[in-house]
């Protein structure tokens, strides 16, 4: 008998067959309202989950008995409460390597577009506002030769140290967790201090997953540290950075801007004073948002969900469990 699966992301069409080749598939379009309750009827069945963007907590998961794996379309997995589904003896695997490119081009965009005042001189040309040649008050910073802070050297951390190195000729600061050497062999990467990266970098890169011991790990003592020409660059999550203190930071000039992915909220508030200054550029969480690497990630999604239903390891699992 086929196992029972609910997918709560959109599948392309030849993925969805595939899976409901080898499992009953009941599909939510949007987990919010009505569709939530409708993947709480259909969790009592469910041997597999397979989305993302959804916290799945306890209350959830009581509800699913014969749950034995769910697959995250992503690779962060802060959404889950990794140790409980451990305890309860729950595969849960994620989609990392298939989209640290694509990541890393989107924080390298978000530090080009910031720098360069990117979004904010186009609106101006869009607007009909350019009528002269434009003088200093337009002019934005270098990015050639300038020193990155790549916070959390893991995959997606390396790909952007290797666009700024190779690239751009910078020198690349690091800090993590463990010194990476890898990194500094191909990179001539130094790790250091987080309070060494703030005050010697000229663009502050966020790559690291949110954790208890990451959250609010950017905050008003951080940013003081930040050199007051620097940019920062969350392409992480957004509760890494105390946006409060981001905001007074920005508002009192003591950074020069940035660019960020991801915030506190999202969708972050239409009214958060973010969206209103020129130095910040913010985009809606579209790190791995193309559309290769998103096909890429759910493939990755469908094989790591389809190998724990078969009692296979998974390609990519985020949790060990006691075999
Ligand atoms: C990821 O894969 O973790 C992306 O940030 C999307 O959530």
């Amino acid at each position: 008998m086929k196992k029972h699966v609910v997918v709560y992301k959109k599948l392309s069409a030849p993925l969805m067959e595939r899976l409901q080749a080898q499992a009953e598939v009941t599909f939510i379009d949007d987990v919010k309202g009505e569709g939530l309750a409708r993947l709480r009827d259909a969790l009592p069945g469910a041997h597999g989950l397979l989305g993302a963007s959804l916290r799945i907590d306890s209350s959830l998961l009581d509800l699913a008995p014969a749950l034995e794996v769910i697959s995250s379309v992503s690779v962060g997995i802060d959404n889950y409460d990794v140790e409980e589904l451990t305890r309860r003896g729950i595969q849960l695997t994620h989609t990392p390597d298939v989209l640290t490119e694509t990541t890393a081009d989107t924080g390298f965009a978000l530090l080009m577009a910031t720098a360069r005042r990117v979004v904010e001189l186009a609106a101006m040309v869009r607007a009909g506002q350019w009528q002269a040649n434009i003088g200093p008050a337009h002019f934005g910073t270098d990015v050639h030769g300038k020193t990155l802070g790549i916070v959390g050297m893991g995959r997606i951390g390396q790909a952007l140290a290797q666009r700024g190195h190779c690239g751009f000729n910078m020198p690349v600061l690091y800090h993590s967790h463990r010194p990476r050497p890898e990194a500094d062999e191909r990179f001539g990467a130094r790790h250091c201090s987080l309070d060494e990266l703030l005050a010697g970098a000229d663009f502050v890169c966020l790559t690291l997953p949110l954790t208890e011991q990451t959250r609010g790990l950017i905050g008003e003592r951080e940013l003081g540290l930040m050199k007051p020409g620097a940019i920062l660059v969350n392409i992480a999550r957004g509760p890494v950075v105390d946006e409060p203190a981001l905001i007074a930071a920005l508002e009192q000039g003591r950074i020069r801007g940035a660019g960020l992915d991801v915030f506190t909220q999202e969708p972050v508030a239409t009214d958060s004073p973010l969206l209103r200054m020129a130095n910040v550029v913010a985009t809606p969480h579209i790190g791995s948002a193309t559309e290769e690497t998103r096909e890429a990630m759910a493939a990755c999604a469908v094989d790591n969900l389809l190998a724990v239903l078969a009692g296979q390891p998974p390609a990519n699992p985020a949790n060990r469990l006691p075999s």
